[in-house]
């Protein structure tokens, strides 16, 4: 009984192996002048004899270094390719169904005949979907709410931080090139980020003086990445203020850099004489604040500002605010300012206040400063052709 099942079986497989799934090829028998369909030879294996019309074809496995990947009626099995290419490594070994496969080494995909190095996405854009041995990097510009500031094969664009999450308030929106800045807790900390002195001095009126070149020459080289990184945060009528900064943060030994920082110091007392000794209340502040163009600070702000500042200070405060959450000019502001709404005491001070920012000894600063940054041997004029 056994017997009979397993001879059956032999049998069926055979069948199934030879004739069954088989592709044919014709050939053509000299000895008994007939066309024969004759079994083609699976992967790995070569034709060794051709059927007859008593046996089916004889296969014979593919010999070292030699492969067939298909099924075929061939005499002989094809030679596996010798050594890769430059800039490739052996991913697969040859063996009798496959050739030897080379790939291009990490970070090189094949064009048309060589390795190329996969392509790296610039600032603006990210990677969208990275590079393989067979393809190059495929770059996206970076969608909105999203950045990238690094060249790179490999990085996405990253979303922007987000503030408010954090419990921060925005202090610069972020592009594509680079991440929205936050400040922390702006309204708490009385620490002013550009003074009205400095925003007037580098936003003087007709100002003949590229302060960018002025202050990056006079920068030394070793912060060049911070004068990019400075160039790259904020927009061309902001960059003097903080590479003014940098240039603080450079210079603090020298004594005429003391000088000008002194200057500076007369025109800030100057400005707190205008504004110091106002008994204001939130509410003027507010007032004030609605009027000034632009997005307004927030009640909430001038409320913590007014418990955190001391009063000579509030409003100073308050206006740095406003001119970092409008990227605005506060001198040409103040000068704007629509007086109706505020307190005639407020009102009178403000408009003072803005006159000083404009006036002749705003222009004599000005003036002293160039030329102590410039040293005293170079000439005003020379300025102009920077
Ligand atoms: C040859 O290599 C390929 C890829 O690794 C594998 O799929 C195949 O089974 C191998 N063939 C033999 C006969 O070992
Ligand atoms: C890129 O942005 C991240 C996040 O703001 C920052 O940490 C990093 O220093 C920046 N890198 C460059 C090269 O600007
Ligand atoms: C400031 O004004 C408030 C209300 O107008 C008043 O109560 C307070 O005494 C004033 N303070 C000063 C120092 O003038
Ligand atoms: C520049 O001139 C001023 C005023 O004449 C003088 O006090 C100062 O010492 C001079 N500075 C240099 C570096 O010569």
């Amino acid at each position: 009984m056994y017997k009979i099942i397993s001879c059956t079986l032999v049998v069926i497989f055979h069948v199934s192996l030879t004739t069954g799934n088989s592709p044919k090829y014709v050939y053509y028998d000299r000895n008994t002048f007939s066309s024969l369909q004759c079994d083609q030879c699976p992967p790995g294996t070569f034709v060794k004899q051709d059927c007859t019309a008593e046996r089916s074809t004889e296969c014979a496995p593919c010999p070292y270094r030699h492969y067939a990947d298909q099924w075929n009626s061939d005499r002989d099995c094809q030679f596996c390719s010798a050594v890769c290419k430059e800039l490739q490594v052996v991913k697969q070994e040859c063996n009798s169904t496959n050739n030897r496969l080379c790939v291009c080494i990490d970070g090189f995909f094949l064009d048309v005949e060589f390795c190329l190095s996969h392509g790296e996405c610039p600032p603006g854009s990210g990677v969208v979907q990275p590079g393989t041995p067979d393809s190059n990097t495929v770059c996206g510009e970076c969608p909105k709410g999203t950045f990238s500031n690094v060249t790179s094969a490999t990085a996405p664009c990253q979303r922007h931080t987000n503030c408010k999450k954090r419990g921060l308030n925005v202090a610069r929106k972020g592009s594509s090139m680079y991440d929205t800045v936050c400040q922390e807790e702006s309204s708490r900390s009385c620490e002013i980020d550009v003074t009205l002195c400095e925003e007037a001095l580098f936003r003087f009126p007709d100002n003949p003086t590229n302060w960018l070149s002025v202050l990056v020459q006079r920068l030394p080289y070793t912060t060049s990445q911070q004068i990019d990184l400075i160039k790259q945060i904020y927009n061309s009528e902001e960059q003097p203020f903080y590479l003014f900064k940098l240039y603080k943060s450079q210079n603090k030994e020298y004594d005429s850099f003391k000088r000008l920082i002194q200057d500076i110091d007369v025109c800030e007392k100057g400005v707190l004489k205008h504004v110091g000794h106002l008994n204001v209340t939130v509410k003027h502040l507010v007032t004030l604040m609605q009027s000034l163009p632009g997005n307004p600070i927030n009640k909430e702000d001038i409320k913590t500002t007014v418990k955190s500042c001391t009063r000579p200070k509030q409003i100073l405060k308050l206006l740095s605010l406003w001119r970092n959450k409008n990227e605005g000019d506060t001198i040409k502001a103040l000068k704007e300012l629509k007086t109706n709404q505020l307190e005639k005491p407020l009102r009178r001070q403000m408009k003072k206040l803005g006159h000083f920012l404009n006036s002749v000894s705003m222009y004599r600063l000005y003036q002293k400063i160039i030329l102590e940054m410039n040293g005293n041997q170079t000439q005003l004029m020379k300025l102009d052709t920077l």
